[in-house]
Parts: structure tokens; C-alpha cells; sequence
């Protein structure tokens, strides 16, 4: 305990006094990864939230993680630290979007990424998340797949599953599609012994100089995994700072001059202390959505 700061250490007492879980994803800052329970990727996220035991479960991430942690188990209090940390690519997909997309595609089935809002993943059949997606994509019983928000994971998806055909939505990460094949060829010709790893949310032309195309994880994986001594990271900045800690033996770089999902960075130690304090705040969502919306998350959690 002694590493901690002064305002670690009452979150970490709140959490015990509350018997709280605390799951952060691995963008929010580091030293609120450091009092987690656990550091996640969306797809461990959901399905720690599917098994807590914990009454209480706090989701240091962005709305939509803390919706998806809450329709994956109702009966839970579920919080988040930060009221205006959203997801923008979230934002760019609608209900009515996915429905005039099915009147379209009438035969197609929708599976949407899960960085949507419940009421979309209500409407739709499958969710998944960049670590899943090729996998449910491959073994969802259609010829026709209508993919929302993401239209770089949509692509990459259909690349990958030839076999199909895909209609893709045009949303996209604002942090990942920021950065460019120019950041990637400068990257690589100041680093050329390095390996890449990108995330699927950057554009195709970023992500076909990958080493490994993946989720956070399996960036994290890799990086751990790889015999390479030199690592070009393509995604959040958090990723190359915690690697950086992790992996003292290890050159990490990161691509472009700044890699940041600003909603992530809202999570801070403060707010996950006031979160903690006043228990705020709560995840609620109308009881239909959240049955509507529960069946394509269980089949992503049990895929
Ligand atoms: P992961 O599934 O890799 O955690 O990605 C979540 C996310 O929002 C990336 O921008
Ligand atoms: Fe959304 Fe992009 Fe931030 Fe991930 S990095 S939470 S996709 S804005």
C-alpha cells in the first residue's frame, strides 16, 4: 500500500468498505488502472461485469461500457466515475440508422460493435468487440452482415471473411482515424528494427503495415510475446506508457504525435473517488432496451 498516493489509498478503503468491484479499461489513466481489480479490454470488461459477485461494480471506461456492464447484470449497481465520458463513434450510430439499414438489407443480420448505445445493440442481432469480431462474424448463420459503427473493424472484418458479403455504416473512432499511413511510414523509417501492432479502429492504410492487427489485449500480448526488442504501437497512448512500465527491456514507440481518446482521460482519480463516495453515477436503463439489448451481448460474451 505504501506506493500509494493519499487519494489511492481512500478509493482503495471505499472499496473494500463498499465491497466494490472496480474493472478499468486500459485507456484511463494509469495510476486509476492501478487500483482496479482488473485492467481490461472491452471484451474482458463485459464478461467480468457478466460473472461479478460484487453488488456494487464500478466501470472506469466510457457510457457504453458502463451500459453494457449493466446490461449484462441488472440486478448489479453499476457506476460510472465520469457522467460525460462517452464514446463519439458510439454517437454516430442510430436506432433508426440500423432499422433503415434493415429495411435495405432485409436478409442481412446486424451485428454491431460493441461501442454503440443500448438502444442500438437492442436493435441488432449479434454484438462483438474488436477482439471477436472476425470470430462471430465467421460463425453467424447469414450470407449477408450489416456492420455498425465502425466502418475501419467493418472493413477489416470483411477483408478477413471473404465469404460474405458486408454492408458497413461510416462511423469511426475520431482518435484512431486521426492518425495517417504518412505517421506509420515516418514511424517505421525512424524506427525500422521495430515491430508494429495496431488496433482494427485505424484506417486500412494504417492497419495493412501491421505486424498484428488486434484488440487492446492482444496488442498488450503481443508486445509481451514478440521476440522483437523494438515495438510501434498503433492505438491509445496509455497502451505505450504502461508498456513502457512493463516492459523496461523493450523499446516501445508510439505512432504520430498524439494518440489520446480524450473521453478516457474524464476518468480520473478524483472522480473515481467521488464515484466511490457518493455512489454516482448510477447506470440506468429502460427496462425493454436492456432485455432487447442483453440478447446480442450474451451471444457476444458466450461466443
Ligand atoms: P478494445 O476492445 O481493444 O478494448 O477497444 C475499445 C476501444 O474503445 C478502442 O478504442
Ligand atoms: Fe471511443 Fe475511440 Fe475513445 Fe475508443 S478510443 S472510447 S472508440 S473515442
Amino acid at each position: 500500500m505504501e506506493n500509494f498516493n493519499e487519494l489511492q489509498r481512500e478509493i482503495l478503503r471505499l472499496k473494500g468498505e463498499k465491497n466494490a468491484l472496480i474493472l478499468a479499461h486500459y485507456y484511463v489513466p494509469l495510476e486509476v488502472q492501478d487500483v482496479a481489480d482488473a485492467v481490461c479490454d472491452s471484451f474482458a470488461m463485459a464478461q467480468k461485469a457478466a460473472k461479478a459477485e460484487n453488488d456494487l461494480i464500478v466501470i472506469c471506461g466510457v457510457r457504453f461500457m458502463g451500459e453494457s456492464a449493466k446490461i449484462l447484470s441488472p440486478d448489479k449497481t453499476v457506476l460510472l466515475p465520469s457522467l460525460d465520458a462517452g464514446c463519439p463513434m458510439a454517437d454516430m450510430v442510430t436506432p433508426e440508422d440500423v432499422l433503415a439499414l434493415r429495411r435495405e438489407h432485409p436478409k442481412a443480420a446486424v451485428m454491431c460493435y460493441v461501442n454503440s448505445s443500448a438502444a442500438v445493440k437492442a436493435v441488432s442481432d449479434v454484438c462483438c468487440t474488436s477482439s471477436s469480431a472476425l470470430r462471430i462474424a465467421k460463425k453467424l448463420d447469414c450470407d449477408e452482415i450489416i456492420f455498425v459503427p465502425d466502418v475501419h473493424l467493418g472493413s477489416f472484418v470483411a477483408k478477413n471473411v471473404p465469404e460474405k458479403k458486408f454492408w458497413l455504416h461510416p462511423g469511426f473512432c475520431p482518435t484512431h482515424h486521426k492518425i495517417t499511413e504518412a505517421d506509420v511510414l515516418a514511424a517505421k523509417r525512424a524506427h525500422p528494427e521495430a515491430v508494429f501492432a495496431v488496433h482494427p479502429e485505424c484506417g486500412e492504410d494504417v492497419v495493412k503495415h501491421g505486424d498484428l492487427v488486434g484488440s487492446t489485449a492482444e496488442i498488450l500480448d503481443f508486445a509481451r510475446s514478440t521476440e522483437a526488442h523494438e515495438i510501434l504501437i498503433g492505438t491509445e497512448g496509455e497502451i505505450v506508457e504502461r508498456l513502457r512500465r512493463e516492459l523496461p527491456e523493450k523499446k516501445i514507440y508510439g505512432v504520430g504525435s498524439s494518440f489520446v481518446c480524450p473521453n478516457m482521460k474524464k476518468v480520473t482519480l478524483r472522480a473515481l473517488y467521488e464515484c466511490l463516495r457518493d455512489e454516482k453515477y448510477k447506470v440506468e436503463l429502460p427496462d425493454n432496451e436492456l432485455k432487447a439489448a442483453k440478447k446480442s451481448l450474451d451471444q457476444m460474451v458466450n461466443s
